[in-house]
């Protein structure tokens, strides 16, 4: 965890980033799920296929990436000639955690006609292990290319694994892991507050549970929930999925309503992503002043996670939100 140094206080930091981004000819990279503040100042924000996608074009010497660390090592593996840094090391993914790599490689050991069809939230390790990465934005397009006597091994999110077998009606070995984000919706306080906006439709991530996702009018990615609210006809839209998501909608349509679906309590604080908060204004002007967290790779570990990560890009649909999971 980095540590503030007092005398940031008073500097306009804003202005000391915008700054810092043309002396290190950087280009600012920031999730859906991050602070607005980081959203507004950021070159480009997206879900993380188009995020990919950002790294691996960019001409910029330094990738700021406001995001979780594995989107920053995903910037590496594509871009390994840039100094790509994150605002706070510390900010992972409970996804990621699930999955140690050693036990990865015994479960695909113990299923050696199984292909690896990978959740992008996983380590580097984790990826050079799999033969096709997917995010929630182009699963589905992915998946329909596989044939169908394929077997097929799924991980690390069994959310959104079970989504796609379902919805597919395919068999998958799926790892047992969650988003501790996701998972903390209630169906309970979900159906009350459908109750109050009866009108209002639902809109959810994958990676929530089927207890969420079988009430959803919508589910896809972050961009996906995104274009379902410019593009649905009513004013309300509940959202089942990170909250600052909501941000981004307010933006493009300030005249609808978007309201976050509540956890257990109906009123806590835990769908916020505790990884994604770690990055803060501070640390993000730190970071480009010192160009430090920087990611590094080991060059064959890189070489091995490139390989899933290129059959993702070669396989996903070229134009952005063609290939998400879609109305159910
Ligand atoms: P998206 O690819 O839909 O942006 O999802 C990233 C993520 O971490 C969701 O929890
Ligand atoms: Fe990981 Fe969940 Fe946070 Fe996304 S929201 S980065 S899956 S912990």
């Amino acid at each position: 965890m980095t540590v503030m140094p007092a005398d940031l206080k008073g500097l306009d930091l804003r202005a000391e980033i915008d700054r810092l981004r043309k002396e290190r000819n950087a280009v600012i990279l920031a999730h859906y799920y991050q602070k607005p503040e980081l959203q507004d100042l950021a070159d480009f924000v997206g879900d993380s296929l188009e995020l990919s996608r950002k790294a691996a074009e960019t001409d910029a010497d330094v990738i700021a990436f406001c995001g979780v660390k594995f989107m920053a090592e995903v910037a590496k593996i594509l871009s390994p000639e840039k100094t790509v840094i994150l605002p706070d090391m510390a900010a992972g993914c409970s996804l990621e955690d699930s999955c140690p790599p050693e036990k990865f490689k015994a479960f695909r050991e113990a299923h050696p006609d199984h292909i690896a069809l990978t959740y992008i939230n996983c380590s580097t390790e984790v990826k050079a292990l799999s033969d096709i990465i997917v995010t929630s934005s182009s699963a589905e397009t992915i998946l329909q290319q596989i044939p169908a006597d394929q077997k097929i091994i799924f991980g690390p999110d069994r959310h959104l694994g079970g989504y796609l077998s379902r919805k597919f009606n395919r068999e998958m070995l799926l790892w047992p892991g969650v988003c501790i984000v996701h998972e903390a919706f209630s169906e309970t306080e979900l159906l009350k507050l459908k109750a109050q906006h009866p009108g209002a439709p639902i809109a959810a991530h994958p990676e929530c549970p089927p207890t969420i996702v079988d009430h959803a009018d919508y589910v896809g990615s972050t961009s996906g929930i995104l274009n379902y609210a410019k593009a649905m006809e009513g004013d309300t839209l509940i959202v089942a999925t990170e909250p600052h998501i909501i941000h981004q909608m307010s933006r493009a349509l300030p005249d609808k309503t978007f309201i976050g679906a509540p956890g257990a309590d109906g009123n806590c604080n835990c769908n916020i992503c505790p990884y994604m908060a770690l990055n803060t204004m501070e640390k993000l002007y730190l970071s480009l002043r010192d160009l430090t967290p920087r990611i590094e790779i080991e060059e064959t570990l890189r070489l091995g996670a490139k390989k899933s990560l290129d059959a993702m890009l070669g396989m996903a649909s070229t134009s952005v939100g063609k290939g998400d999971l879609g109305a159910r």
